[in-house]
């Protein structure tokens, strides 16, 4: 794929290069790059929305009645359901959907870039997860609402997949890189995620008495989620874009696609019932993708950190520590688990300790450039979020694993500390998103404001 500084082939319908003028292809350019970044920061700026509200404070909230109770069996599934729904889908989904849309070289290298198609998946996404809060929070139409936001989310998925098996190699005959069939391998392990997603809508309207998954379905629907569809996207982008950016040697292919292997194994096993011994293939291809992308070797070259905060290549090692811890206390849940603690500490370490310190990491790295050539707002404010989202995330795996499995009684109050320092990292990364779509100009911007360039100077 194209990245948005190489330069655009503007083409005809018939594929061939068109009779513009320089200039004129300058300008269409131009034009077609303030579209995508509008398209981009309206995907992000939805899924930051999603983040913040249905997503972190539903999920403070819960946390809240949890520690309250102290137990989770007393606090109502739909709304645990509803919270995870909306940061997977509807944080991290609209993330994908729009770095990915702007990556698919298909919406440079045409005069007739499919935009419409794009914001038609906005729409029918955003709407999808919409509902799905409505349904599970407040009971609206339930039995209508949630098939028709299963319906709504998986068209919206076929549309992106469309285009992005449209995209063909810039080279005929030549191979697909490792890290695209590791992004190929997650959109499956996606769409896999959203028909079972609409399958088990449509069982619930039909069938029960709450929009809200028996606890059994949803640990294995929970795995195709985590492990089949949300590790593999953060490994793909990691394959491409973290040897550049933490200037590691080169990525090993073979071990990169064996991990994604042992990984598949682990959720088809999941899904099969033997959900215990699976834990143990995500540990092996953990260790296999971290030995492959080599993140704990020395870096061979400086890693890339301007415009963003220094300690950028220590939180993505952060990241690849928490996965090791995640798989590994899958495996002690499946040895000792008596209360969901362990099971819910583990997907913490997964969800919140890797895939979002991961997306917060990468996010303040290419957003500002994707989103018009800007410079991230504030690298300070980078830092603080990522610290204190780190910090909430040990107070909170330690804590809920000795309060809910009865280690430590005192550890039932340290769980609401950790959602609150949650809370302000994720808060201070959508308020650095927001500030630099909002306060720092785009490049176009800047040539406004510098006046006529030294090219158009006579
Ligand atoms: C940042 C602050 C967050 C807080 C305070 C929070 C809180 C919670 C709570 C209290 C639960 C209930 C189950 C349990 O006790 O483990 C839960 C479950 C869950 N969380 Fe979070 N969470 C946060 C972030 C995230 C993120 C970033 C993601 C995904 C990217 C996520 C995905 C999930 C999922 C999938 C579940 C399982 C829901 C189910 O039972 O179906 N959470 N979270």
């Amino acid at each position: 794929m194209s990245t948005p500084l190489e330069a655009p082939v503007i083409a005809g319908k018939s594929g061939r290069n068109s009779s513009h003028s320089p200039a004129e292809i300058m300008e269409i350019s131009r034009a077609r790059e303030a579209s995508l970044a509008r398209l981009l920061m309206t995907y992000v700026s939805s899924g930051l929305v999603f983040m913040l509200l249905p997503g972190t404070f539903l999920g403070v909230w819960n946390l809240l009645q949890i520690s309250g109770r102290e137990s989770v069996a007393l606090v109502s599934p739909a709304w645990l359901q509803a919270h995870g729904h909306a940061q997977v889908f509807g944080w991290i989904g609209s993330f994908i959907f729009g770095i990915g849309f702007y990556s698919i070289p298909k919406f440079r290298g045409t005069t007739k870039p499919a935009f419409g198609a794009a914001w038609a998946c906005w729409a029918m996404w955003t709407t999808g997860v919409a509902a799905r809060w409505m349904a599970n929070i407040y009971l609206v139409q339930w039995r209508l609402l949630l098939p028709l936001s299963g319906a709504l989310e998986l068209s919206a998925f076929l549309i992106f997949f469309r285009m992005v098996l449209q995209h063909r190699p810039e080279k005929s005959g030549k191979n697909l890189e490792p890290w695209v069939w590791v992004v190929i391998t997650a959109s499956v392990g996606l769409m896999l995620v959203l028909i079972a997603n609409l399958a088990a809508c449509i069982y619930l309207a039909l069938q029960s008495e709450s929009p809200a998954l028996s606890h059994i379905l949803d640990q294995r629907y929970l795995t195709l989620m985590t492990w089949g569809f949300l590790v593999p996207f953060v490994w793909g982008f990691s394959t491409k874009w973290m040897s550049v950016f933490l200037g590691l040697k080169p990525v090993r292919p073979r071990l990169l696609l064996s991990a994604l292997a042992v990984n598949f194994v682990g959720v088809g096993l999941t899904l099969a019932g033997w959900g215990a011994q699976a834990t143990v293939f995500f540990v092996v291809g953990t260790i296999l993708i971290i030995v492959a992308l080599r993140m704990f070797e020395p870096a061979q070259q400086e890693p890339k950190t301007r415009g963003v905060h220094p300690s950028f290549p220590l939180f993505v090692r952060m990241a690849y520590g928490w996965l090791l811890v995640a798989a590994l206390l899958g495996v002690g849940a499946a040895l000792w688990d008596s209360s969901g603690g362990i099971w819910g500490a583990s997907r913490h370490a997964l969800t919140v300790g890797f895939i979002a310190v991961m997306v917060l990491c990468v996010g303040q790295r290419v957003l500002p450039a994707f989103a018009g050539m800007r410079l991230l707002w504030s690298s300070r404010l980078m830092f603080a979020g990522l610290f204190l989202l780190i910090l909430g995330c040990a107070l909170r795996v330690s804590s809920e694993f000795l309060a809910y499995q009865d280690y430590a009684n005192w550890a039932w109050s340290v769980l609401p500390v950790s959602g609150f320092l949650e809370l302000a990292g994720i808060t201070a990364f959508a308020m650095n998103i927001f500030g630099t779509f909002i306060l720092e100009p785009s490049h176009a911007q800047k040539v406004i404001l510098s006046g006529p360039g030294p090219r158009l100077r006579k």
